[in-house]
C-alpha cells in the first residue's frame, strides 16, 4: 500500500477530503502521519478521529533547516512515499525538498500561474477575473511554481464575496486533490519538462 505525509498548519478541510477518499477507496493510498508545524489546529483532531498518526513539529526556536530535518525524520519512520501539502503555511527548505525530490505535492486556491501566494482568492476577487480556481502542482523551490498534476475551473460570479469565492474554490480543491493523489499512485504520470502528462484524457 502506497502511503501519504500530510502537513497542514490549520483546518485541515482538505485533508479530511484526503481523509474520506481514503475511506471511499478512491485515494490509491492510505494516509500513514499527519504533521502540523502549529500545534492544537482543527486538522489535528480530525487526524486523530479518524485514527492517523497525528503530530506537532513545533517550528519555534528552530531554523527552517533544522525544522525541516525534523519534519523528514518523522515523515521517513513513517515510511512516507509521497507528502502532500494541505494548508501548509511554511516554505520547504531545500533540506526537505532534496529529501522528497519529485514527490511532494501542493493545492492552491487558484488557477495558476495567476495569483500564487496568501489570499489567492481574494486576489482573484479584487482582480476581477471571470474564472478562478484549484490547482494540484508538484512543489519546487519557487514559491507556487512546481509543474501542474491537475486544474479546476471555477465561475466568478457578480454576487461573489471573497468569502463565497473561497467556499466554491474549496469545493474545487477537495475534489481534484484525491484525484491528483490517485493518479500520482497509479504511475500514470509522467513529468515533460513542465508538463505532467497522463493527467487528463488524451485528446
Ligand atoms: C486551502 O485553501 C489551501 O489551498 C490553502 O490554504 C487553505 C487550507 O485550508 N493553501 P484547509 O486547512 O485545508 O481547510
Amino acid at each position: 500500500m502506497k502511503t501519504v505525509g500530510v502537513l497542514i498548519s490549520g483546518r485541515g478541510s482538505n485533508l479530511q477530503a484526503l481523509i474520506d477518499a481514503q475511506r471511499a477507496g478512491t485515494l490509491g493510498g492510505a494516509i500513514a502521519v499527519v504533521v502540523s508545524n502549529v500545534d492544537g489546529v482543527p486538522g489535528l483532531a480530525r487526524a486523530r478521529a479518524a485514527r492517523i498518526p497525528a503530530l506537532c513539529c513545533p517550528q519555534a526556536g528552530r531554523t527552517r533547516e533544522d525544522h525541516d530535518r525534523a519534519l523528514v525524520a518523522v515523515l521517513r519512520e513513517h515510511d512516507v512515499d509521497l507528502v502532500c501539502l494541505a494548508g501548509y503555511m511554511r516554505l520547504l527548505s531545500p533540506v526537505f525538498l532534496e529529501a522528497f525530490s519529485g514527490r511532494i505535492l501542493n493545492v492552491h486556491p487558484s488557477l495558476l500561474p495567476a495569483f500564487p501566494g496568501r489570499d489567492a482568492q481574494r486576489q482573484a476577487w479584487e482582480h476581477g477575473v471571470k474564472v478562478s480556481g484549484a490547482t494540484v502542482h508538484f512543489v519546487e523551490a519557487a514559491l507556487d511554481s512546481g509543474p501542474i498534476v491537475l486544474q479546476e475551473a471555477v465561475p466568478v460570479l457578480d454576487g461573489d464575496t471573497p468569502e463565497s469565492l473561497e467556499a466554491r474554490i474549496l469545493e474545487a480543491e477537495h475534489r481534484v486533490y484525491s484525484r491528483a493523489i490517485s493518479l500520482y499512485f497509479s504511475g500514470s504520470l509522467r513529468i515533460a519538462g513542465r508538463r505532467v502528462l497522463g493527467a487528463t484524457p488524451a485528446g
